[in-house]
C-alpha cells in the first residue's frame, strides 16, 4: 500500500487539516485529533508537512506513559533517503492525520490532500479569516479538484464567539457553499496548556476540559460515520469480487 492509502486503503484513514491562512488552528486540530485517537486505542500517525514543525515539536514533548502517536516529520528533506521512504506510513497505522503549513500554493495543496478520506478546514470567525478561507476552499475545489462529498470536505469553526457578526457571516458563507460545519470549538487556554504538556484536551482531567471534549463529539462522530460507510462500501466490493 502506498502512503496516503486514500479510499483504497482498507486499514488507513487519511485526515488532512488545511487552510492557507496562518494561525487558524490547523496544528491545534491535528494534535488534538491524534491525541483523541491515541487515547481511544486507535493507532494514529501524525504527519507534519510544516517546516515550522509545531506538530512535531508537540510530539517530542509527549510524556512516555501516554499512548503512542507515530510521528512523520515529512517536511524534513534527508538527502540519504528517498522522499517516499521518509513519508512512509507503517502498515499498523489506522488513522493518519496530516498537519499542513500556512500559505501553501494551490498545487502543493493538491499534493497534500491527495487520497484524503476527510479534509478539515479550521476557520476563525474574523472577516479576514473568513475571506482567506473562502479562497482556500475555492482553490481546493477548482485547482486541487477535490470532490466535496467524496473527499469529505468539512469546516471546523474555531475560537468562536457565537454572537459576533463575523461568526454569522461565516455561517452564511458556509451555507451557500453547502459545506458542513462539523465542529464549533470555543476559545480556551486549555488548548494551549494541553499542547505545552504534549497532550490533547481529551487527555486532560475530565473536570477541566468537559465542555471542550463535548465540542469534539460531533467531529469524531462525523469522521467515524464516514469511515464506517467507506468500510461497508469496500467490504461490499470485496465480497462481490470473491463471489
Ligand atoms: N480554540 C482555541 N482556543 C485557544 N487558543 C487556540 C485555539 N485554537 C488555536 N489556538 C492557539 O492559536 C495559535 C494558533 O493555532 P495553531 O498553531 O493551531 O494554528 P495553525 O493554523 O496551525 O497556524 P500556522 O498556520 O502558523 O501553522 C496557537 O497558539 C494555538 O494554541
Ligand atoms: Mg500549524
Amino acid at each position: 500500500m502506498t502512503h496516503g492509502g486514500g479510499p483504497q486503503g482498507l486499514s488507513m484513514y487519511k485526515i488532512v487539516i488545511i487552510n492557507a491562512k496562518g494561525g487558524s488552528g490547523k496544528s491545534t486540530v491535528a494534535i488534538n485529533l491524534a491525541s483523541y485517537y491515541a487515547a481511544r486505542a486507535f493507532r494514529p500517525a501524525l504527519m507534519d508537512l510544516d517546516p515550522q514543525a509545531s506538530a512535531t515539536r508537540w510530539l517530542s514533548k509527549r510524556p512516555e506513559q501516554r499512548p503512542a502517536i507515530y510521528g512523520i516529520p515529512a517536511f524534513r528533506r534527508d538527502l540519504n533517503v528517498t522522499a517516499s521512504w521518509q513519508t512512509r506510513v507503517p502498515q499498523a497505522i489506522n488513522r493518519l492525520i496530516v498537519d499542513t503549513p500556512a500559505a501553501m500554493d494551490p498545487l502543493r495543496m493538491a499534493d497534500a490532500v491527495r487520497g484524503a478520506d476527510a479534509i478539515l478546514v479550521p476557520i476563525l470567525p474574523s472577516d479576514i479569516d473568513v475571506h482567506a478561507a473562502t479562497r482556500t476552499i475555492r482553490d481546493l475545489l477548482t485547482i486541487a479538484r477535490i470532490d466535496r462529498k467524496q473527499n469529505g470536505l468539512a469546516i471546523i469553526a474555531n475560537r468562536v464567539r457565537i454572537n459576533t457578526l463575523s461568526y454569522q457571516a461565516l455561517m452564511r458563507f458556509l451555507e451557500t457553499m453547502d459545506i458542513p460545519i462539523v465542529a464549533t470549538l470555543r476559545d480556551t487556554q486549555n488548548y494551549v496548556q494541553a499542547a505545552d504538556r504534549g497532550i490533547g484536551i481529551h487527555e486532560m482531567k475530565t473536570r477541566l476540559a468537559k465542555e471542550e471534549t463535548q465540542e469534539w463529539g460531533s467531529l469524531i462522530q462525523w469522521l467515524e460515520a464516514r469511515r464506517a460507510r467507506a468500510m461497508q462500501g469496500q467490504l461490499g466490493t470485496i465480497s462481490n469480487e470473491a463471489g
